[in-house]
């Protein structure tokens, strides 16, 4: 009998890319995917460390790993337990004090080495094995070929950050930018598409500053790839994420114009309304800049509409502060948003500065921004009823006969409709709306 992997991933897109790529690895070594973490003989966290409540819930679930590896023991079962991610690059040799039962540990750079680390461990060459390196050669070198296993598929271009906004770790656990060449990313993008993709999501940190080289060794823009991906024949949806307002160009705001398939969606985390408080963040954009930019969008693309990410209470962060960023919502009519309290991460600028905000102003004026952007979305959605539109489908619903698919604006649809439209996109009448989520028919 193969032996049993279970993988549980925390944080960002860009994690669920790398634990699909580290899922195929292990496939290919024989292992079989298990849901059940007790059946596993593999337990493996892919983690994130952007926020603290993120880390922290990694040793929360790593001691309940802990009771499961002890039962499976009782009944002669070995268990391995490994941590990828960004919490062992920060952390370090720290995973191991504090959860010395973990067998081993590597960062996001180097999840190739996985077969190989597997090894040692199995041949008892090493207690445990720890790997935080910053290698010079991309793991995109080593990894095997990917595959599409839905309508949708990530297909990273881009990691690491060199923007160093001050509250932020991704620039100290995804290291500096890299770009994978146009090459490497098209034929990639090919595989999954004939592997029956039908929608690419290209992902990176900062993936507008996306600068990989063609064939003849020159730097190419997002903007150059997005139009050499979109060639793709049989590929029907493109978006791309997470980009970087002061690097939106005018070439790449032309894309939402001219690509036909290029989703009228964008995420564009704008953190703050203030232009005192994004200064601090060290962001390189200003509200009026940052609305400037939404402005070109929208004139590219009429249909298009817009999602963020933002931060309340950053240090010395104003009620004042705190109102223009509700103005800019107001103005900008977001359709989702993701909305976070300031959270203190060791070893950035911002986690030292003085006026740190309380933990009581932070949580009143989350409920301000998320009631707002809660209202937001829900009239969106409102809006949406009565309306045709194309749904990618893309996993089972809860209920007997529902497929539950995205619409261009990233709304989750649920219909009674054939599994055979599974994977598939379809006309849907918008029927209801709630906040989260539409409800429609196929027509
Ligand atoms: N505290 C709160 N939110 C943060 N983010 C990044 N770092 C922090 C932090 N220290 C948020 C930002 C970013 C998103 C991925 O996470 O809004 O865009
Ligand atoms: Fe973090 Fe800023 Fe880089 Fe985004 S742009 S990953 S928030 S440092």
């Amino acid at each position: 009998m193969s032996e049993k992997y279970f993988i549980k991933t925390y944080g960002c897109q860009m994690n669920v890319y790398d634990s699909a790529r580290m899922a195929s690895m292990l496939e290919a070594m024989g292992y079989e995917k298990t849901e059940k973490q007790s059946e596993a003989d593999l337990v493996l966290f892919n983690t994130c460390h952007i926020r603290e409540k993120a880390a922290e819930k990694l040793f929360s679930d790593l001691g309940r790993a802990l009771l499961i590896k002890n039962e499976r023991l009782e009944k002669g079962l070995k268990t391995v337990i490994g941590v990828a991610g960004c919490v062992v690059q920060a952390e370090d040799e720290e995973i191991f004090k504090r959860a010395p039962y973990v067998d081993f540990a590597f960062g996001p750079l180097t999840y190739h080495r996985l077969p190989e680390i597997l090894k040692k461990i199995k041949e008892k060459k090493a207690e445990n094995v720890l790997d935080t390196d910053f290698p010079a050669v991309s793991k995109f070198d080593f990894l095997p070929e990917n595959k599409a296993h839905g309508g949708t598929a990530f297909l990273a271009i881009q990691e690491g950050c060199n923007n160093f906004c001050t509250y932020c770790v991704v620039p100290y656990t995804r290291g500096a930018e890299y770009s994978r060449p146009i090459a490497d990313v098209i034929s990639e993008a090919k595989r999954l598409v004939s592997s029956g993709a039908l929608e690419l999501n290209l992902l990176g940190q900062n993936v507008n500053s996306y600068h990989g080289e063609d064939e003849n060794g020159h730097e190419r823009s997002l903007a150059y790839l997005l139009n050499k991906v979109a060639e793709i024949d049989g590929l029907k949806r493109l978006r791309y994420t997470t980009s970087y307002p002061a690097d939106v160009t005018d070439e790449l705001i032309a894309c939402h114009h001219n690509i036909e398939i290029l989703m009228p969606y964008l995420h564009l985390p704008v953190q703050s309304g203030s232009n005192r408080i994004l200064k601090l963040m060290n962001r390189r954009h200003t509200r009026e800049t940052y609305l400037e930019t939404v402005q070109k969008l929208k004139e590219a693309n009429s249909k298009l509409e817009m999602s963020s990410d933002f931060i309340v209470g950053f240090p010395s962060e104003t009620d004042e502060d705190f109102e223009q960023t509700l103005d800019l919502v107001q103005k900008v009519q977001y359709i989702q948003a993701f909305s976070f309290k300031y959270s203190k991460r060791p070893g950035t600028p911002a986690a030292v500065m003085e006026n740190q905000v309380e933990e009581k102003v932070k949580k009143e004026r989350l409920d301000i921004l998320q009631n707002k952007l809660f209202t937001l979305q829900e009239n969106f959605n409102k809006a949406s009823i009565g309306k045709v539109m194309d749904v990618l489908f893309e996993e089972k619903g809860r209920h007997k006969g529902q497929l539950i698919g995205r619409t261009p604006y990233m709304q989750n649809v649920h219909v009674v409709t054939n599994e055979e439209n599974m994977f598939h996109i379809q006309k849907v009448l918008i029927e209801d709306a709630t906040t989260n989520s539409l409800k429609g028919k196929v027509i």
